[in-house]
């Protein structure tokens, strides 16, 4: 588990130009909840694709530890025999869902009305973030907690015996925030009503939808208002995991900097609750193409095709978009620092509650190699130095968060000097072939002293 072992310092270097088709894995987001629904449907559900990254089989052996049957075959399909909405048993262990926010939110969800306690915990980076954004809806529903100073994990959850639906307005643009509280609305009898101001990913309210689930999105003056009705019976499903438009981001963004790139991401999920990186990219001037756009398994899918843009302009990314692409934003700071002007980010205070700080992190490592950044409580400037003109040569602290390291490297691949991370462990979170992927591409990254 990251952040448990030992570090892996790691350098990236100028390299030649990035080419050739880069298959990235499973989209993170999809592969949990495959997993959590599965595990909450009556019979099999099969799903292809699933990210085989440490966040999502730390999912995975919580399903387990839940009372649901999960298993992978040689040709890397996963099995999950579900025990039914409300049918999770207690289980005998802590769950450790390691460095995976979106993990624990959905698993407290899911068992936050059931009759049973269970007690969770993380490593150092998830057990010093928020969970009352959680656990403060999961309450309504008559679920208990008890965690550390601040709602902090190790928390144990007492599962209500007797739930009552909620109607909640979620007070942060936070995706994991209503999925939480429309897992627990599964085994509530009646409706739950969650109203989110902001639309933030849908992954949750399209899967409910395709398990058989009674759930309605309208969007009104209030926002998106989402209903689902309680005690479904949920039908097990053949799921295809979409790749991860996350993890396109890093081989898309490296493209664009470094001279001479021609690389093609295929079967990208551009779900319009994700893909605000993709617009921004353009509005700077990005060459970034999406070939043959199609829809699968309910989500839309195209093929990215990203070349070196020697223009790049930096902009002011709308905060509406900042939900879209939430997760995207440290590797759009790296771009930013090769783009002429000032790109502005306003409107992502949550960036400084996820794996880490990633306004400070990112702005700290930037700085650190030769770029200016100003920050906010939520918002912050990268000014640009174009081209050519970003000296690098400093090491970075990955702060336990693989978008960190991941966008480090990135950054590494066009500045002048090689940039370094203290530590690139974390990157086996989400996206374990990082390193050999970039490489088949071009890229140089080596893990210092190996
Ligand atoms: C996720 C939602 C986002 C995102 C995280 C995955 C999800 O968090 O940052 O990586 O799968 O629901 P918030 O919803 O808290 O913003």
């Amino acid at each position: 588990m990251s952040g448990h072992g030992t570090p892996i310092p790691m350098t990236s270097r100028a390299c030649g130009p990035l080419q050739g088709a880069a298959q990235v894995p499973g989209d993170k987001s999809i592969s949990h909840r495959a997993l959590i629904l599965g595990a909450l449907s009556v019979g099999e559900t099969r799903i292809t694709g699933l990210l085989e990254g440490e966040d999502v089989l730390d999912t995975a052996k919580a399903m387990r530890a839940f009372g649901a049957e999960v298993t992978r075959d040689d040709d890397g399909m996963w099995h999950v025999h579900g025990v039914g909405v409300g049918g999770f048993a207690e289980p005998g262990h802590v769950i450790d869902c390691g460095n995976s926010g979106t993990g624990v939110r959905l698993i407290m969800g899911a068992m936050a009305t059931c009759p049973i306690s269970a007690t969770f915990t993380g490593d150092a980076s998830l057990n010093s973030r928020p969970m009352a954004r959680v656990t403060d809806p999961l309450a309504l529903f008559g679920t208990q907690s008890v965690g550390r100073a601040g709602g902090r994990l190790p928390m144990t959850i007492v599962g209500a015996a007797d739930p009552v639906p909620v109607h909640y307005v979620v007070p942060v643009p936070s995706a994991q925030v209503k999925s939480a509280v429309l897992l627990a609305g599964l085994n509530a009898p009646g409706q739950t009503v969650v109203i989110e101001k902001e639309a933030t990913r849908d992954h949750t309210e399209r899967m409910l939808a395709g398990f058989g689930a009674e759930i309605t999105t309208e969007v009104t003056d209030e926002g998106r208002v989402i209903s689902l009705t309680g005690r479904p019976e949920l039908r097990p499903q053949t799921i295809v995991v979409p790749r991860d438009p996350s993890s396109a981001a890093f081989p898309v963004c490296a493209a664009l900097i470094v001279p001479g790139s021609d690389v093609l991401v295929p079967n990208i999920g551009l779900n319009p609750t994700r893909a605000g990186l993709f617009e921004t990219l353009r509005e700077m001037g990005a060459d970034l193409t999406y070939e043959n756009l199609r829809e699968e398994g309910g989500e839309p899918v195209a093929d990215l095709r990203a070349r070196y843009s020697p223009a790049l302009r930096g902009i002011e990314v709308p905060p509406a978009r900042a939900a879209s692409m939430i997760d995207e934003y440290p590797v759009l700071s790296v771009v930013a620092a090769f783009a002429t002007g000032a790109t502005v980010m306003r409107g992502v205070k949550e960036l400084r509650v996820k794996e880490s700080d990633r306004i400070a992190a990112m702005a700290t490592g930037l700085r650190l190699n030769g770029v200016t950044v100003e920050d906010g409580p939520d918002w912050w400037t990268v000014h640009g130095l174009g081209h050519g003109n970003v000296p690098g040569g400093a090491t970075c602290a990955s702060h336990l968060d693989h978008r960190i390291a991941m966008s480090f490297m990135v950054l590494g691949m066009a500045t002048q000097s090689p940039v370094s991370v203290d530590d690139g462990s974390p990157i086996a979170t989400s996206f374990p072939i990082f390193e050999p992927l970039m490489a088949g591409l071009g890229a140089q990254i080596e893990r210092v002293g190996a």
